[in-house]
């Protein structure tokens, strides 16, 4: 028997549990216009109070996905596999990682987001190389998977519609930061890709949506079990997000890091999780056997240049100059720079991220609303790292701008704090999830 929208909400105000049917009906209703915005809304503050059990979040999720389109797997065709970050400040990865994975006869079909707000995003990366179009249709997207192993585009309108009008809900009544919802958010959009695998980057720290390492902990475990009830085996890494990961914040400059990364060399922060990531897919689709021989294989991939190739292709394929890759030069890039130097000697305490990512915001690399045009040339070269010993008038940002602004600089210096004292370094991995 169905309930009444009010029936439902109220059930849920009250601690209730809903049955997977009563979900169904929820999501069905929504989507058919039968329950309103209002109710919708009353739902998910509901929902934010309450919580929701693993077999809410998995009828939640199933129900989203099953809103709009799911991609087709081909019978007997190669693994498919992809990666989901909860979103930091110079992450970079998925830029090498899909191409390298795609090396190894496994299927990448990346459905990516553009930045917003402090954190930066895929799309807009790729498209500071000029020419990438991130639009490819669901068929085209699919014979790019096929053909060259990994393609990256953006969300279309068709993928867990649902998701996108109670998203646009819960950013206007403080019902975003809520575990069960980001949940169904992120997997109903990356289960479309019919995926045997799914990693996921869940970030924590100062520039992370998660600040705290106990919510991460708890994001990350129900990541894995809803994405194993739903039939995708997932793997969840916990990882720290406190200073910039690498040495770029901004499009362009994200780029050129990248083609470092798929060349064997870059940061060693990103590079490691470019490798750590990829080993996870890799075991994942069953393509190694050890972490240790998965490791072994994609440096061999990373020096050799097969990567690189692969990307190449990739971004070939989309429309992309693929001048701007061989020679980064051509990148998009400003004429003016604001060197930043440290104004004392000492040890390297903190490489603010989130204090970063706004003056990244300030120079115009991301966007404050999801209607803001973002600028692919500007952004921030971060020369420290966390618990280095630095001298007075040492380098330690490179402002790509497009006018100098004093006061920008100054918020930049005051991101980088130093101490006469040695600093304890946090690791950059700080965990695993696994379906229980
Ligand atoms: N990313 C999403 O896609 N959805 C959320 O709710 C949060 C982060």
């Amino acid at each position: 028997m169905s309930l009444s929208p009010a029936a439902l909400i109220a059930h849920k105000r009250d601690g209730g549990e809903h049955s997977p049917d009563e979900i169904r009906q929820l999501i069905a209703s929504f989507a058919s216009g039968t329950l309103t915005d209002y109710q919708m809304t009353a739902w998910l503050m509901a929902t934010y109070l309450r919580g929701l059990s693993d077999g809410e979040m998995i009828a939640l999720t199933e129900a989203m996905l099953h809103s709009g389109t799911v991609l087709k797997r081909q019978r007997g065709g190669l693994p498919r596999v992809d990666k989901h970050s909860t979103g930091g400040v110079g992450d970079k990865i998925s830029l090498p990682l899909a191409p390298l994975v795609a090396c190894f006869d496994v299927r990448v079909p990346m459905i990516a987001g553009r930045g917003l707000g402090h954190t930066g995003g895929t799309l807009d990366k790729l498209e500071s190389i000029p020419g990438y179009n991130t639009q490819l249709g669901a068929r085209e997207f699919q014979k790019t998977v096929v053909q060259i192993g990994a393609s990256i585009i953006g969300q279309t309108k068709d993928i867990a519609p649902v998701d996108k009008r109670i998203y646009a809900l819960r950013d206007v009544t403080g019902t975003v930061a809520c575990r069960p919802l980001i949940v169904a958010s992120i997997l109903s959009k990356k289960l479309a890709e019919a995926l045997d695998g799914l990693v996921l980057d869940v970030k924590v720290g100062r520039g992370a949506f998660m600040t705290e390492e106990k919510s991460a902990r708890a994001l990350a475990k129900s990541l894995v079990q809803v994405a194993g009830g739903l039939g995708t085996q997932a793997v969840a890494r916990l990882t720290r997000m406190d200073a910039p990961l690498g040495t770029t914040i901004g499009n362009a400059l994200e780029v050129k890091e990248s083609l470092e990364l798929l060349q064997g060399g870059g940061p060693s922060d990103s590079r490691e999780l470019t490798l750590t990531l990829a080993e996870e897919m890799l075991l994942l689709a069953g393509r190694m056997g050890t972490r240790a021989v998965a490791r072994g294989e994609l440096d061999k991939a990373l020096k050799s240049g097969v990567a690189f190739e692969k990307f190449r292709e990739m971004v070939s394929r989309h429309g992309g100059d693929v001048r701007a890759v061989d020679d980064p030069s051509r990148l998009p890039s400003t004429k003016q720079r604001q060197l930043i130097r440290a104004d004392k000697a000492g040890f390297v305490s903190a490489v603010d991220s989130l204090a970063l990512a706004e003056v990244a915001l300030a120079l115009g690399a991301g966007r404050r609303r999801s209607t803001d045009a973002v600028d692919p040339a500007v952004g921030i070269e971060v020369h420290v790292k966390l618990g280095e010993r630095i001298e007075k008038e040492q380098k330690l940002l490179t402002l790509h701008v497009r006018k100098r602004d004093p006061k920008l600089a100054a918020r930049a210096l005051s991101a980088v704090r130093v101490s006469r004292r040695r600093v304890r370094v946090p690791e950059l991995l700080l965990g695993r999830a696994i379906r229980s």
